[in-house]
């Protein structure tokens, strides 16, 4: 009798320590039957397999590890793309915008020649531009590429609010929207703290969180990444932890909301940007965009953010389409 199992496939392109915390990651949870790792420098992806390769007595299941080549792209699920490295010293996330670009351009082409249509999950600095560019590059539907976006900084909103509040993060509801970067905003006015709106919850525990601590939270949030990396050089756990999440929900199907870097088609009043924003994701990528409802003053927070990167986004190499344009 014939085998039936359908087998999920990961790519990660770019091994350093971002892919190859996102590599680990993803075998340690069992997310995926075969893993291929493709870095420019092959002989750390060859590394990196070996090392993934004697983990696995100890898995809850075996992953078919390798390092591959853009060959191996072609029936992949997802595609990681994690390639390029930190910012410097005193550099900012967009000031990586050329370089990351300049690397999408070598790689984004070699995939789509091996015949890829799963999705693309973009890490790689700036992500939301870099997000967008990827989807330029590819041809593939916006639904089918997205960034990481503010998944990470929503997991730091979370952290900070539960230790202030002596809370499991899980039990904060809250999302950072717009670059994963220093314009992001905060719409305070949805938090919710063990299922009560935040003012609510604050009354109740007769405590108060007053708007200089509230822009203080917001700050200390976007710059979380900046104090692991100005203590040891880059961020990845955070990081490998969102990403899985994210491809997890989309190899499994699971209909799960998270806040990810996608396409806005008219939401917030924006059209053509990637920003983050909770998304709904499941087999088909993303699935659904969803606004998040947010006051006159909020709308103007995020307003500058997403001005931000639409000016970045201008910034970008001319891409000849490899595949359909979407409109
Ligand atoms: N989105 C986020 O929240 C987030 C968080 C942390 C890091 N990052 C970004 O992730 C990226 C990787 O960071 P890192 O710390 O792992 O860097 P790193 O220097 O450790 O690794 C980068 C890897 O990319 C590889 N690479 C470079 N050019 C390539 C190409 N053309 N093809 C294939 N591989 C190539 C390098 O050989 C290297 O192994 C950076 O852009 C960083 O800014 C994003």
């Amino acid at each position: 009798m014939e085998k039936t199992v359908t087998k999920r496939k990961v790519v990660i392109i770019g091994t350093g320590l971002v892919g190859s915390s996102c590599a680990f990651s993803l075998v340690h949870q069992s997310l995926c039957e075969e893993l291929v790792l493709i870095d420019v420098n092959h002989e750390r992806a060859v590394g990196e397999a070996l090392d993934l390769l004697h983990t696995m007595s100890y898995m809850p299941t075996v992953t078919k590890v390798k390092a591959g080549t853009y060959a191996d792209c072609h029936d992949a699920n997802v595609i990681i793309i994690a390639a390029g490295g930190p910012p410097k010293p005193g550099e900012t996330r967009l000031d990586s915008l050329q370089t990351s670009a300049k690397i999408c351009q070598a790689i984004v082409p070699e995939v789509m020649k091996s015949g890829f249509s799963g999705h693309f999950l973009v890490i790689s600095n700036p992500v939301d531009v870099i997000a967008y560019y990827v989807w330029q590059l590819s041809g593939l539907p916006s639904s089918h590429v997205l960034g990481t976006g503010t998944a990470i900084d929503s997991a730091r909103l979370q952290a900070i609010l539960a230790q202030r509040f002596g809370l499991n993060p899980k039990s904060v509801q809250a999302v950072a929207l717009g670059e994963h970067g220093d314009s992001q905003m905060v719409p305070w006015s949805q938090v919710m703290i063990a299922n009560q709106p935040l003012d609510q919850w604050l009354a109740a525990q007769g405590q108060v969180l007053s708007l200089e601590e509230r822009a203080q939270i917001r700050t200390e949030t976007a710059r979380a990444g900046w104090e692991i990396f100005q203590r040891k050089g880059t961020t990845y756990y955070g990081i490998a932890a969102a990403a899985n999440a994210i491809v997890k929900a989309i190899l499994h199907d699971e209909q799960t909301v998270l806040p990810v870097s996608t396409r806005v088609t008219g939401q917030y009043g924006y059209h053509d940007v990637y920003f983050g924003t909770p998304a709904l994701l499941g087999a088909n990528g993303v699935e659904a965009v969803y606004e998040v409802p947010l006051t006159a003053a909020e709308m103007e927070q995020l307003a500058h953010s997403v001005t931000t990167l639409q000016q970045a986004q201008a910034s970008l190499p001319a891409v000849i389409k490899s595949g359909v344009a979407e409109a």
